[in-house]
């Protein structure tokens, strides 16, 4: 195949002009290459054409590119109005609508058209590449070429090669896509590919939560940016993607993957759906949002009261001794005893368990008994949570205390794994399930999920900075307390924990 990726003569065959076209044709023109543009629908090409041009002068006078860069990028951009001046085109990108028979028949119709070698290519999001690929008469020249919006912005690209996709095609692409500036990653053809996959546990596993009482909304999302790191919590993402997007999205994924329980979705979004509260856009979805602005919630007040004295467990010796010394610094009294004294507010530390297991498994007294999650530290925003029989006083004392240096403290009702352990945990799994599946390269996936989804770092890297033994103990805590399968264990992160090694290990060579 001699097909030259880099050759300065190379032309690419756009066809839908929509957002993501406009996008692909912008970083392909900069990027050298023509781009032959073509839509169904008449004038929509010029129109595309003439808003990549003004796009274009806007960077040049921002000056983040130069103004020369503008005309020759405006020189590459040419309209053709029939499909059949499509011809020279060494690659073609289809981002048209996202209807199996419609791009089927329209790579059929390409086939008859462009050179035996050209290279087709979709921009799915959520068909099968094979099926569309199988349409074809050389399905081996079809792969996917999965970007996200806005495309210049978002510098991810998934190449996905479906069931017949030839491997140059696959390596073409990857190449095409790092000319155009994007990190290209190599992906197999399931649903999902790996970003829409790898996403999946953050906002079900937050779902969930919420479904279970554990915490409202608004705190779960301040729990996971400010203890977690997330750039957005679960709810706010959710709320700007729209859950007429999102629900679908979680219904098609667990279905497709043959309602596989780590995917399954929530009641809680269909509803929403179905009462039209679907986020920033109907102006009202977990939030409510005036001039696109959500509407403040107040942090609940901090109580003035304070433990008589503080007894620390010391079942988890590390985290014991950082509650201990943070209890000490905050002025607080320490019951140093090796069992608690009849007053004593009581700290546990769980890692996946709930308070109450932990309170029971210590044999400590319920009423007395608070747990503190400490796997994300204890510098930024606190979890406190409770046992059903913790006293209100215990736990207003508990939170006095420990909001009492100003850093915030969410107080939430018992839940195995707390809110950022079972979110995270959620993640990290499916994460390695990915990579057990052999769906694409561990270093591919880590790349995809943070660079598709701005994750403070991709899945299998947050996994090891968390300690791959502690998500392996959240997930077998949860597990055996829910006892759904949803929590179980990929055997990825099973053995990689077990040996002590990254979860970014593959396999020996
Ligand atoms: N919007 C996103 O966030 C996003 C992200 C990733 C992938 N995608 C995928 O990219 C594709 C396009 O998405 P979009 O948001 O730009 O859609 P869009 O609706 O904005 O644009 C689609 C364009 O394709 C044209 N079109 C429709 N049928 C055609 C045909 N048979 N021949 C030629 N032109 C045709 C339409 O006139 C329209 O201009 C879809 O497959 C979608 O799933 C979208």
């Amino acid at each position: 195949m001699t097909l030259d990726i880099q050759s300065p003569s190379l032309t690419l065959a756009l066809i839908g002009t929509g957002a993501m076209g406009r996008g692909i044709a912008q970083i392909a023109a900069q990027a050298g290459i023509t781009v032959l543009l073509h839509d169904a629908q008449a004038g929509a090409a010029e129109k595309a054409r003439e808003a990549v041009i003004a796009t274009l002068a806007k960077l040049a006078e921002k000056g983040k590119i130069p103004a020369d860069a503008v005309t020759a990028a405006a020189q590459r951009l040419k309209v053709v109005a029939r499909l059949e001046e499509l011809a020279t085109a060494q690659v073609a990108i289809e981002a048209i609508v996202e209807n199996l028979e419609v791009k089927r028949a329209l790579f059929k119709q390409l086939e008859e058209i462009v050179g035996p070698d050209c290279v087709l290519a979709t921009n799915t999001s959520s068909l099968s590449v094979t099926s569309i690929a199988a349409a074809c008469q050389r399905p081996e020249r079809v792969g996917g070429f999965h970007f996200f919006n806005p495309v210049p912005l978002m510098k991810i690209v998934e190449v996905i090669e479906g069931l017949r996709t030839a491997p140059w095609v696959g390596e073409a692409l990857l190449a095409l896509g790092r000319r155009m500036g994007h990190t290209a990653v190599r992906t197999q053809d399931t649903p999902g590919f790996i970003v829409n996959h790898g996403g999946r546990g953050f906002v079900t596993e937050a779902l969930r939560v919420l479904g279970e009482n554990v915490a409202p909304f608004h705190d779960i999302d301040r729990i996971m940016r400010e203890a977690a790191g997330f750039r957005m919590g679960p709810f706010e993402l959710m709320d700007l993607t729209g859950m007429d997007v999102s629900q679908p999205v979680m219904e098609s994924i667990y279905h497709q993957y043959y309602q596989e329980p780590r995917y399954r979705p929530s009641p809680l979004a269909t509803q929403r759906v179905a009462g039209g509260l679907l986020g920033r856009k109907t102006g009202r979805g977990f939030y409510t949002y005036a001039d696109n602005q959500a509407q403040p919630i107040a942090e609940p007040a901090v109580p003035q009261a304070r433990p008589a004295r503080v007894w620390v467990s010391a079942a988890v010796p590390e985290w014991g001794k950082a509650v201990h010394e943070l209890v000490v610094a905050l002025g607080g009294v320490i019951d140093a005893g090796s069992r608690p004294a009849a007053d004593s507010l009581c700290i546990v530390t769980p890692l996946g368990a709930d308070a109450t297991t932990t309170c029971l498994a210590q044999d400590l007294d319920a009423t007395r008994t608070v747990a503190v999650d400490c796997l994300f530290g204890l510098a930024k925003r606190r979890t406190l949570m409770s046992t059903p029989l913790t006293t209100a006083a215990m736990t207003d004392a508990a939170h006095g205390l420990l909001a009492s240096d100003g850093v915030a403290v969410s107080v939430i009702a018992d839940s195995a794994g707390f809110v950022a352990q079972r979110i995270i945990a959620c993640i990290v799994n499916i994460a390695c399930d990915i990579a057990q599946q052999g769906i694409a390269a561990p270093a591919d996936i880590d790349r995809a999920v943070a660079l598709g989804l701005g994750y403070p770092k991709g899945p299998l890297s947050f996994g090891d900075a968390l300690g791959g033994r502690n998500i392996l103990a959240i997930l077998e805590a949860m597990q055996d307390f829910y006892g759904d399968p949803r929590y179980r264990p990929s055997p990825w992160l099973k053995r990689r924990a077990r040996l002590g090694v990254s979860l970014l290990t593959g396999a020996a060579d």
